[in-house]
């Protein structure tokens, strides 16, 4: 989203630099305008970071870090750009314009937020007070200190049905802020009343990568069921689209995020050490969350439990992962059900251990394989082959596939030529089966751009569809013939002489200055002709974008042009396009 200067001018105005910085860093000597400090982007024993006071930025003479306020954020708390302008723009006091959501819509998730906020502080001070003796002891009894507690804001809703709403209310709440919050329910047998979500839990706010608190997650002290409560989805929450830890682990300097099933697991790992540790909301990890995490980091370490509900979620996970272009491991514990039993049994050492022992995802599904078959047996060394090979079809790299059916051979003991040969048998029947469903759904694309009357045949389809799109823009808004000559289209580029003469037809008229209505051209054509051009002028096409549009479809045009001649002679298309540097991919970005 681009944001308007007079807003950027603004935030960067009511964020001084220094006092930014100032947050992070001690800033002590001065020289002239500069301020200096040790610079927090690499460690240094003197100080070779400077603060700018008049210019309001920052160099670092040692690593060469620079920028400006936004920068900085960026930088140090590892946002992307539009998150950094939220970011500061919350610290000013500022709004941030925002066309694309209602001022309504902004304002009330703005009320849901700080009541959030709010809700999290009562259940904070709940804790602390008297009532909250169990769950300290419960704390404690986990070994989480009250450092490690305050730092992830864990409260306490006491056992109450009201306490918190009566203090929101107080506060100045509503009984509906509180419903849409997901705070209080409904009650169904007093007719009217309502009664407190979260009640005689230890509480763990959800808080975004911008320190929103967005949701909550409520554990039981004792057994029971449910033992974790999480909120539902609100305005402001979407449980798929959070991990809880993330505000903290975005900050670790390890460089990879440690993804983990339980919050407990989180906050026992950042007190470790090992803070990149996130988990998803009890749910299984959603495409959302991975989207999140690539974010932050291209390397996550799967850390599940080790029961076969871990493992799972685990095999879940990495396939959607494997989607992107991130590099997964997975942790395998042994001898503890989750990351917290095991530092709690074996020390903070032990799970570092494993940290560095960790398997890539082929290694870790040919462990897992290994686990499930008896290889003394010829049975089960058959069964491993059988979905190993499976599995290393799936891998898109011939180099990878190679090394592992290697080592499948190995631990079958078999040939590596005769693993080989099966993998590669399976991979070409994967690729031949992904063809030809490609080719079903261009079939199908194909035949119904096609035109009904058997007069009119498109040879190009692909490239016709974008065509029809010419024309019905330029029908709409002869003006549009400016872009046509901005990017030298010339009528030859037409597939279709059907379309080509209805292009001339819309041309000579718009160079005689002549009315062009679809009427009007409709009826200069004869029955199936007039027909075909009805119905493709009844698709809708946006003018307000129009401009964009019209360059679209040229591009389409020339990339269908592209395509053809590859299938004629690809190494002569290829050729082009290298050589042709005016063709059609330069226009698409940035403008
Ligand atoms: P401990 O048993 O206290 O160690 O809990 P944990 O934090 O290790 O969580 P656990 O591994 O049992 O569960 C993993 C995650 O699944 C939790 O953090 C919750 O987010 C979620 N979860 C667990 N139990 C429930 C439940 O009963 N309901 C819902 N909605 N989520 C749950
Ligand atoms: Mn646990």
């Amino acid at each position: 989203m681009a944001f308007s200067e007079l807003f950027l001018d603004e935030l960067v105005r009511r964020n001084d630099i220094v006092d930014v910085v100032s947050q992070y860093v001690h800033l002590t000597k001065k020289s002239g305008n500069n301020l200096f400090g040790l610079c927090p982007f690499h460690s240094e024993k003197t100080p070779s970071f400077s603060v700018n006071i008049e210019r309001q930025i920052y160099h670092c003479f040692g690593c060469g870090a620079g920028g400006g306020v936004i920068n900085f954020i960026r930088e140090i708390e590892n946002l992307t750009y539009v998150d950094a302008v939220h970011f500061l723009a919350k610290r000013a006091g500022l709004t941030v314009p925002d066309d694309t959501v209602s001022q309504e819509v902004r304002n009330r998730r703005a009320r849901l937020l700080e009541l959030n906020r709010e809700a999290a502080r009562f259940f904070y001070e709940a804790l602390k007070s008297p009532g909250g003796e169990a769950a300290r002891e419960y704390l404690a009894r986990r070994s989480i200190t009250p450092d490690f507690a305050t730092r992830f804001g864990i409260g306490f809703a006491p056992d109450s049905w009201s306490a918190l709403s009566d203090a929101m209310i107080k506060s100045g709440y509503s009984t509906r802020d509180l419903l849409d919050a997901g705070l209080i329910k409904k009650s169904a047998k007093t007719r009217g009343g309502f009664y407190d979500t979260f009640r005689n839990r230890l509480m763990f706010p959800v808080i975004d990568v911008r320190g929103n608190v967005v949701g909550f997650s409520g554990r039981l002290l004792g057994d029971g069921e449910p033992k974790y409560l999480n909120s539902s989805d609100t305005p402001v929450f979407k449980k798929s689209a959070h991990l809880f830890g993330l505000n903290l682990a975005k900050k670790t300097k390890l460089g990879t995020l440690l993804l983990v099933e339980g919050n407990i697991d989180v906050v026992k790992l950042h007190q470790a050490g090992f803070d990149g540790a996130v988990a998803s909301l009890g749910t299984a990890l959603a495409e959302e969350q991975v989207q999140l995490l690539s974010r932050y980091t291209k390397n996550v370490i799967i850390a599940y439990d080790g029961d076969a509900a871990g493992a799972k979620a685990a095999e879940r996970a990495l396939s959607l992962m494997e989607k992107s272009d991130m590099r997964v491991h997975v942790l395998r514990l042994k001898g503890a059900k989750d990351p917290d039993e095991f530092i709690e049994k074996f020390g903070r050492d032990a799970f570092a251990n494993l940290l560095d022992n960790v398997e890539n995802h082929i290694e870790y599904r040919i462990t897992t394989l290994l686990g499930k078959h008896a290889l003394e047996t010829d049975e089960g060394r058959l069964g491993f082959l059988k979905e190993a090979t499976q599995m290393l079809s799936n891998i898109p790299n011939a180099v990878e596939r190679e090394i592992y059916a290697k080592r499948v051979a190995e631990r079958a003991g078999v040939s590596s030529d005769a693993v080989l040969s099966e993998v590669k048998k399976a991979y070409n029947a994967r690729r031949r089966a992904n063809e030809r469903r490609r080719q079903a759904r261009e079939r199908n694309v194909r035949a119904a751009v096609q035109p009904k009357s058997r007069d009119i045949r498109y040879k190009n389809e692909v490239s016709a569809l974008a065509e029809e799109g010419v024309i019905r823009l330029l029908v709409l808004d002869c003006e549009l013939f400016g872009v046509l000559e901005e990017y030298d289209f010339s009528e030859s580029e037409f597939t279709s002489d059907y379309l080509r003469r209805i292009y001339d037809m819309i041309k000579l008229r718009y160079e005689a200055h002549a009315e062009i209505t679809p009427s009007l051209i409709a009826n200069a054509l004869d029955g199936a002709e007039a027909a075909h051009f009805t119905q493709f002028m009844s698709k809708p096409e946006s003018l307000s974008r129009a401009d964009m549009a019209m360059r679209d479809y040229i591009k389409k045009i020339r990339a269908a042009k592209v395509v053809t001649q590859a299938a004629e002679d690809p190494e002569a298309a290829l050729l082009r396009i290298v050589r042709d540097k005016s063709g059609c991919g330069g226009y698409e970005n940035g403008t």
